[in-house]
């Protein structure tokens, strides 16, 4: 048995934050994870902080590596029709956006954490939570043999949309709000220059496209699929002729091809649960909300669930009151479900849906055409890109 302040499941960026931040206002927490140091810090996510997830992990000591390797952005470039239009989030909001990959901040979390000597519980497996409707919470879960438990005050349910502290609430105090999309996302990594100064969110007949990047030699690529579709349907030359059609535009404009070594398909859906609380198990990132992937909002949100809560937090054992544990949930909620409508608009202006009419599809490019010609139109886009 162990005892610690709050007990954290799951070290995704949302769990190692919040052990990061709650360590920097005196708070103990232990993180435990099912799989290893070396999976987690090689599983390859979004690649996109807003303006306030740098600001944070800067301000609390992590953002040395990603000030340094990250690359700030000024605009992103919508094509369709065969033209490319900028919108300058920089000049339109002020604020800029940082590429820098998800798991790079991973490893900067997990390092602080470990030379700060935090406790993080990697390879458990049959985690369970107990008791959260009463002071003393309680997680089991088996480690190195044998069965083990930690006491807290309060858990932290960072585990992700498939972990297991969303279903330990209990079903009639939780509602759920789901949108599945019919389409998927096939992503991959490139050895290639970048063909792009800065992202392309491409609108095309076949579908989605998305030029990303993450360092000067390697480029991340994305296409709308089918979410049944399969790895292995998709050879090097399939894949490229792909993106080379979705990309195709009238202006001097090539895409740099290169070697592919990593790929996968991504399902897109949106997904809410309500509240973001039970008892003393709080919920935030992934185990809460799901968002589409376009528009990036993923990991931001989680560390605006965990800036949230780390201050409630550490406001309770600061003595002041339980007010701000008791609001987490509708404060947190207010900016998922604007990021959720975000995602979804910009999910659903881009993408070709299967079943849609001529006349939905003409409304589409109608609206990505107020979109790059009006300014308000703009603005909109751009104040909930950069966060
Ligand atoms: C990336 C992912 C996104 O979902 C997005 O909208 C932009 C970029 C990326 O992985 O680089």
């Amino acid at each position: 048995m162990m005892r610690t302040q709050v007990a954290i499941v799951g070290a995704g960026p949302a769990g190692l934050l919040l052990s990061h931040l709650l360590h920097l206002g005196g708070v103990d927490s232990i993180v435990i994870e099912t799989r290893s140091r070396q999976e987690i810090e090689a599983t390859i996510r979004a690649g996109v902080l807003e303006q306030g997830t740098v600001d944070l992990l800067d301000s609390s000591g992590v953002g040395e590596r990603m000030k340094r390797e990250g690359f700030v952005h000024e605009g992103i470039v919508l094509r369709f029709g065969g033209a490319s239009h900028r919108i300058a989030l920089t000049e339109l909001t002020g604020r800029s956006i940082m590429v820098y990959a998800q798991h790079e901040v991973i490893k900067d979390l997990v390092k602080a954490r470990l030379e700060a000597g935090g406790r993080i519980l990697f390879e458990v497996k049959d985690t369970a939570l107990f008791d959260l409707d009463s002071p003393s919470p309680k997680i089991r879960f088996y480690r190195e043999g044998k069965v083990q438990e930690i006491e807290a005050d309060f858990v932290a349910g960072c585990d992700g949309f498939h972990g297991v502290s969303r279903p330990s609430i209990p079903s009639r105090h939780r509602h759920e709000f789901t949108r599945t999309y019919p389409f998927g996302w096939f992503g991959i990594l490139v050895e290639a220059p970048p063909s792009t100064a800065e992202l392309i969110y491409a609108h095309h007949e076949r579908g989605f496209a998305l030029v990303s990047t993450r360092s000067p030699e390697i480029q991340r690529l994305y296409f709308q699929c089918d979410p049944e579709d399969e790895v292995k349907n998709w050879p090097d030359a399939r894949i490229w002729e792909e993106l080379h059609a979705r990309l195709a535009t009238r202006e001097a404009w090539k895409l740099a091809e290169g070697r592919i070594f990593q790929r996968g398909i991504i399902a897109m859906r949106s997904f809410v649960v309500e509240p973001m609380r039970y008892g003393r198990l709080f919920l935030a990132g992934d185990a809460a909300h799901i968002v589409p992937p376009t528009g990036a909002k993923g990991l931001n949100l989680a560390v605006n669930d965990v800036r949230v809560l780390s201050q409630a937090l550490l406001d309770f054992y600061k003595g002041k009151s339980e007010d701000a544990l008791k609001t987490y949930s509708t404060n947190a909620l207010k900016r998922v479900w604007r990021a959720e409508h975000f995602s979804w608009w910009m999910t659903s202006m881009l993408h070709r849906f299967h079943d849609d009419t001529p006349f939905q599809h003409r409304l589409q490019l109608a609206e990505l055409d107020y979109v790059v010609t009006s300014k308000a139109k703009a603005i909109t886009l751009a104040e909930n890109y950069v966060g």
